[in-house]
């Protein structure tokens, strides 16, 4: 059969299952390989990315970079479990780093191991490999007892020195622990990812997937001398980069920098400003961060280099993002750190480069998030999840953008968190960050609509216009008086808000389409007509009963249920369910 490449490479992405399953071992008739790199708490607003020389040369001048990606939730090892279960994170109940809410033990307890990416990308056909940071709570104590199903190689970074930039503790296999006191954490990973691509190319019959999740920028913990005591500092560069960017400065012209009236709600809102001695630590703290992510940089370099090397460079679709954004400029009087629903905590970078992924494409409208980017990798290896997942399918390569085209991209993004805030830096560890429970959505549909809206475990509600206040300074939802149109932006988004905080697969990628079971409605824009005003208005309103740590259902009455669904036919409203 002669098929021409472009053909070859559309069916390929079409049906990668029936691809994967051919016996045929032709090269081009089987599912991409995938290198995926997460890097740690590298947020997109301070646009860090771009000075990683690198990245900008091989991933984004040779690929697709998406400027509205977010995490689910911003932490770390909750955020992980909704990529690697392409699930919202109020179906995992994955909330925290640590048990019971939340951590690697807590992970398997809930039976995901063995029931997630990896294991998915094996019955596909995938060999699969990792170096790095899996998650929080996956240690030296626990790493052979509970082993991370799934994988055909590993180097794992194990807890309590993950974030040591400098006595990394390293299982190979589930091999005892070597710690590698002196040597830099991210030249290890980069090191061990250079030899999965070795053994993976070694094996031609087989596509492959390699995660690769070195630390930086994540603070760097380290224990304090003779001590049990948690040092939570800067994160630590290499000598070889440690020269850099001396003369960077904060960015003290943006609004929310160190601002002189109190801002946010819940804890921020309580916030006193900075002095002069911290905002210069969190200056320093954000060269650091720069500084630590050129080790990474030269990562991505080698690794780009290996796959061509090995001839597979071509046929290997690579991705580059983070687990959650970041806090890194005293925004809000805050010292660093992330949790909130800000977009400095939850958009963060995603590239990607490779077969059929367009080139030097900057895609600013599309809103897709990490749990998106976990189903986007099963459908293009043509693996499967044995529950239903919640993701949508990322627009990373042409075939997928053509389905966006007809369908419509997604344009909404959940960010929900649980119990409590974490403060980091020098000045912010040991912080007790109560009433941190919120959800938020993020909305963004053409040049026009650009919203943010929280509601918090405190009653508070936070809206912001992202085109007139970039900063999320100027809470619409709090101001004085309330224009009668706010409010009725307020019904809608709340009502999205409502269907969402328990969505559940299709319900998570369509929300509109529960609220207009006809189709009518697909858009925020459109859900502003004035007909449907006495509609939202009469909705039940997402609200908490009181803040308590953890994800608790009684707390968080109403729900949505079927019968709130729009029906042009009803003259009355419904009946609100007590
Ligand atoms: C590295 O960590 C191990 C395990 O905690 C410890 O025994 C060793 O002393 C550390 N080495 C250095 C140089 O800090
Ligand atoms: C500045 O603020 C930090 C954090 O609150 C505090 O520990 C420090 O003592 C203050 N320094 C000065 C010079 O006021
Ligand atoms: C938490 O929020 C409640 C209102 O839900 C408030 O009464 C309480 O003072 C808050 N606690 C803290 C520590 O901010
Ligand atoms: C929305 O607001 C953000 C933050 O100011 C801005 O970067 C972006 O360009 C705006 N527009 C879109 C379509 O995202
Ligand atoms: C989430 O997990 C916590 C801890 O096990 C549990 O108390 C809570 O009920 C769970 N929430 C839901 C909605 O299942």
């Amino acid at each position: 059969m002669l098929l021409s490449t472009s053909t070859l490479l559309a069916s390929l992405v079409a049906a990668p299952a029936l691809l994967a399953a051919a016996s045929s071992p032709s090269p081009v008739a089987r599912a991409p390989n995938i290198v995926f790199i997460i890097v740690d708490d590298q947020d997109a607003r301070q646009d860090s990315i771009s000075t990683m020389q690198n990245v900008q040369r091989l991933l984004v001048d040779q690929g697709t970079q998406f400027s509205r990606f977010y995490a689910p939730i911003s932490v770390c090892c909750p955020s992980r479990t909704s990529f690697l279960r392409a699930q919202a994170a109020h179906n995992t109940n994955i909330t925290s780093v640590v048990a019971p809410w939340g951590g690697w033990e807590v992970f398997n307890e809930k039976g995901y191991n063995g029931h997630y990416l990896p294991s998915f990308l094996q019955d596909a056909g995938y060999s699969t490999y990792y170096t790095g940071k899996l998650m929080n709570g996956h240690t030296v104590r626990n790493f052979d007892r509970l082993e991370p199903e799934g994988w055909t190689e590993t180097d794992w970074l194990l807890d309590p020195q993950t974030y040591n930039y400098w006595n990394a503790s390293f299982s190979h296999n589930g091999e005892p622990v070597v710690y590698h006191p002196d040597e830099y954490s991210t030249d290890l990973v980069a090191e061990r990812a250079l030899g999965h691509i070795e053994k993976a190319t070694a094996n031609p019959d087989k596509p492959f997937f390699i995660g690769v999740a070195p630390i930086a920028p994540h603070s760097h913990i380290g224990i304090v001398d003779h001590t049990d005591q948690i040092l939570f500092d800067m994160p630590q560069s290499a000598p070889r980069h440690q020269h850099l960017f001396k003369d960077v400065k904060l960015d003290y012209s943006r609004a929310s920098h160190n601002p002189d009236h109190p801002s946010g709600a819940s804890w921020v809102k309580k916030l006193e400003k900075l002095n002069v001695t911290n905002v210069e630590y969190i200056e320093e703290f954000y060269r650091q961060r720069l500084r630590s992510l050129q080790a990474v940089d030269e990562l991505v370099e080698s690794v780009v280099k290996k796959l061509e090397e090995k001839g597979v460079l071509d046929e290997t679709i690579i991705i580059y993002t983070s687990d959650n954004g970041f806090e890194a400029n005293a925004g809000h009087r805050r010292q660093p750190g992330k949790t909130l629903p800000y977009e400095e905590d939850i958009n963060i970078p995603l590239v990607v480069r490779g077969p059929t992924v367009p080139k030097g494409l900057v895609d600013s409208t599309s809103v897709y998030s990490l749990a998106d980017l976990g189903a986007t990798i099963l459908h293009l290896a043509g693996a499967v999840s044995d529950y239903d997942n919640d993701g949508a399918l990322v627009p990373i390569t042409k075939e997928l953008r053509k389905t966006i085209d007809a369908e419509g991209v997604k344009q909404h993004h959940l960010a929900e968190y649980w119990v409590e805030g974490v403060g980091e830096g020098k000045y912010g560890q040991g912080l007790v960050l109560t009433n941190q429970t919120y959800r938020a959505v993020r909305v963004v549909e053409g040049d026009e609509i650009n919203f943010s809206y929280a509601v918090w475990c405190t009653g508070e509600h936070e809206i912001y216009d992202l085109n007139a206040d970039p900063d999320q300074m100027i809470n619409l939802a709090e101001t004085a008086v309330r224009s009668e149109s706010l409010i009725k932006l307020q019904h809608r988004l709340d009502a999205l808000l409502l269907v969402l905080k328990t969505c559940v697969g299709e319900v998570c990628r369509n929300p509109w389409k529960t609220v207009f079971p006809d189709g009518s409605v697909s858009s925020l824009n459109a859900g502003l007509e004035k007909r449907f005003d006495g509609y939202f208005a009469d909705l039940p309103k997402v609200k908490y009963s009181y803040c308590d740590i953890g994800y608790h259902r009684r707390l968080e009455a109403p729900f949505w249920y079927d019968e709130l669904a729009f029906n042009p036919k009803q003259k009355s409203s419904f009946v609100i369910q007590a």
